[in-house]
């Protein structure tokens, strides 16, 4: 089965606060969007590579193209035939879920799995990629990986504490997260998908009845969000060069 990846960097990423899209800011001097872009080839999972960008982003658009050429040649080998790998960019939406939509759109009609991938989740290992894809490969019709959660987490109403799950049961979702792409595409077309309190795409297949899998995730794969994290980021490169 053909796998695609699209890889969301259409955000504007308020909360780092640069003042620029997010996938422009530059982590170990190059900008997020290329590093996610990089992890994802290096996987070798996909044929197809489709990065979803902000409205007339020229930078974005030219990391991409220079991604392209960078891998230009390179074939991905699906059950014994060699196809070549494409890397193509596109304009998103103003919403994560219309940015991925507008990514699946574009993929080619012969992908049978898709991983969407945030591109702020940077340094994510070119080994989770894989993990999901395969589980997806052996019948799961949705895949997130996960890690457990360190903090207790409270349900609060107000300044009220309200409960207090069970810490062992829960799970802190991060991507890329990989789904069936019939089932994808047939959820994204549906009325589920416009609904504001669905936040990513295994939400809204666990809504339409869809069994969500879990499989390990990488506490590399965490998301850029806040000025911290970009430091974190910072730090864990400096420390791969040294
Ligand atoms: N994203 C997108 N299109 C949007 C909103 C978000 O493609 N309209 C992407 C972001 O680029 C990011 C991923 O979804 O890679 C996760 O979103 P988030 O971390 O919230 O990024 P931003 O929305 O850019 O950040 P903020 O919420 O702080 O503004
Ligand atoms: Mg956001």
């Amino acid at each position: 089965v053909e796998v695609g990846v699209v890889i969301v960097a259409a955000g504007s990423g308020q909360r780092l606060g640069h003042g620029i899209p997010k996938a422009r800011v530059l982590c170990g001097g190059r900008p997020l969007l290329d590093h996610a872009v990089d992890a994802v080839l290096r996987s070798d999972v996909a044929t197809a590579v489709v990065a979803v960008l902000p409205e007339d982003d020229d930078v974005l658009a030219a990391v991409v193209a220079e991604a392209a050429t960078r891998y230009a040649g390179r074939t991905h080998d699906t059950a014994g035939t060699r196809t070549p790998v494409r890397i193509s960019s596109i304009t998103g939406g103003s919403t994560r879920t219309a940015s991925v939509r507008a990514g699946i759109d574009a993929l080619p009609p012969t992908i049978g799995i898709v991983l969407v991938h945030d591109a702020a989740r940077a340094l994510t290992p070119p080994a989770v990629f894989r993990r999901v894809a395969s589980a997806v490969a052996d019948g799961a019709p949705a895949v997130v990986p996960v890690l457990p959660v360190v903090d207790t987490v409270k349900v609060v109403d107000g300044d009220l504490v309200t409960a207090t799950p069970d810490r062992a049961a829960l799970r802190a979702v991060q991507t890329p997260q990989g789904f069936d792409a019939v089932a994808l595409r047939a959820a994204h077309a549906g009325d589920a998908a416009a609904h504001p309190g669905i936040t990513d795409d295994a939400m809204l297949m666990e809504a339409l009845g869809h069994a969500v899998h879990v499989v390990e995730g990488d506490p590399l794969a965490f998301k850029v969000t806040t000025p911290l994290d970009l430091v974190i980021a910072e730090a864990v490169l400096a420390q791969e060069s040294a």
